[in-house]
């Protein structure tokens, strides 16, 4: 299944978001702004559960990707867990009405104070990154009388063949146990009173478009599997983490939901333990567009630019990974060939790595609107207030209704917070 289009459609040569043209959100609401599309969302979820149907499974979205709490309040909603990094991400799933028995807690920093709230909130499970985090994880329990349940996150050491920034299951990785440590962890986890081993997990990357390194982390992850149940340790459940890639340029592959989830359910074939898997992009990446309107067109002897309202500090990926989104006009009007040129879509950030797009071929006048695609993960998440610019809107297409779910952020909430000197 490819979720490139779902969603946003032209219609009457305007690009809609479900049942409500761009435009007009544009007009209401100003730019930029992200929109989402819910049935997108939901079709995203839904493929990726129904996919994994034939095996216990619980899909516990990735809440890096994009936090906004009506997203995750959609999610838990059609059954999702959420998988969180932080003290910030469990307190928003908690909010967004999000079960707590159905979070796992990812990350190599986690402080003694969210372990205490983890525990607290009662999480499904940690996923532990290193000897000294079970420690502490073993001695926070026990201190608060209860028993932690855990998983040790194993770095399998394959080449997710993605970029390097976003690759995590390398040995050179910060990410996760040693693989070949992990057995003798795993024996001196159980013999920790306050613990309790759940599972295992591992997350070897993201964006990644084929099912190789998938197979590769599956097989050595259920290796290990095989030696601790010949050593009496059994698991409740294997957490196979996220990285599921989606389609950013038309033409480029990617591997769809079903090869995924029939090279992992191959991979583990005959075995009884729960899935669990950590999605982010998947499920949001292809739902959302950043909405921008051309600020100015300008020329010089190399490049023609044009300055649209987005910038860098509202989508990070393109300056940060190279990353590339398709650009679209929002009114495709008067899009024939002739008039099309080669533009750079820049923002108004004072930095040249300030570029949503490179050489773009659009026809374009000032005052244009322009959706960025693929905008829904890691898109509003990564965004900043770099030159005090205020963040952007949120909006959610529901058939012919859009709500705001996050509002503009307003410049005196930018330095609400500082202080002048006494
Ligand atoms: N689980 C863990 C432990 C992770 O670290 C991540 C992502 C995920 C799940 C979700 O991965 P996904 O399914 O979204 O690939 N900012 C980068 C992506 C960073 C991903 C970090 N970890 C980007 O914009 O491409």
């Amino acid at each position: 299944m490819s979720t490139a289009n779902t969603g946003f459609a032209y219609r009457n040569k305007t690009l809609h978001a479900e049942g409500v043209a761009l435009s007009r959100l544009a007009e209401t609401y100003g730019t930029p702004c992200y929109v989402y599309s819910k049935a997108a969302l939901t079709a995203a979820f839904q493929g990726f559960d129904a996919a994994f149907a034939s095996h216990a499974h619980l899909v516990c979205y990735a809440v890096k990707a994009n936090p906004n709490l009506a997203i995750l309040n959609l999610f838990a909603r059609l059954g999702s867990g959420f998988d969180i990094v932080s003290g910030g991400e469990l307190a928003r799933v908690i909010a967004a009405g999000g079960d707590a028995r159905k979070i796992v807690f990812s990350g190599v920093g986690k402080t003694s104070h969210e372990i205490r709230d983890a525990l607290n909130a009662g999480i499904l499970c940690f996923n532990v990154e290193s000897p000294s985090e079970l420690d502490r994880i073993d001695r926070i329990a026990g201190e608060m009388g209860r028993v932690a349940p855990v998983s040790l996150r194993v770095n399998p050491d394959v080449d997710a063949k993605t970029h390097p920034y976003i690759a995590t299951g390398l040995k050179e990785n910060k990410f996760g146990v040693a693989h070949t440590d992990a057995l003798a962890l795993y024996r001196r986890a159980r013999g920790m009173k306050h613990l309790k081993i759940e599972g295992i997990d591992c997350h070897i990357g993201s964006q990644l478009t084929e099912t190789k390194p998938f197979t590769a982390a599956v097989e050595r992850v259920i290796s290990l599997v095989e030696q601790l149940n010949a050593d009496g340790i059994e698991l409740t459940h294997i957490d196979l983490g996220g990285g599921l890639g989606i389609q950013y340029q038309a033409e480029a592959y990617s591997c769809s939901v079903e090869d995924y989830a029939a090279a992992i359910l191959k991979g583990i074939a005959g075995r009884s333990e729960k899935l669990l898997f950590e999605p982010g992009r998947f499920l949001t990446g292809n739902a959302g567009v950043l909405l921008t309107r051309v600020e100015y067109l300008k020329r010089n002897d190399e490049r023609n630019f044009a300055v649209v309202d987005a910038a860098m500090n509202d989508l990070m990926r393109p300056a940060l990974y190279d990353a590339w989104h398709d650009i679209v006009p929002v009114n495709n009007a008067d899009a024939s060939n002739d008039t099309l040129e080669t533009w750079e879509i820049v923002g108004p950030v004072c930095e040249s790595g300030d570029f949503l797009g490179r050489s773009r071929k659009l026809a374009l006048k000032e005052g244009d609107l322009l959706a960025i695609r693929s905008a829904g993960a890691y898109g509003m998440s990564m965004s900043s207030n770099y030159n005090t610019r205020p963040r952007a809107a949120e909006i959610m297409a529901d058939g012919a209704d859009a709500q705001v779910i996050r509002q503009r952020e307003s410049i005196a909430e930018l330095y609400a917070n500082e202080k002048l000197l006494k």
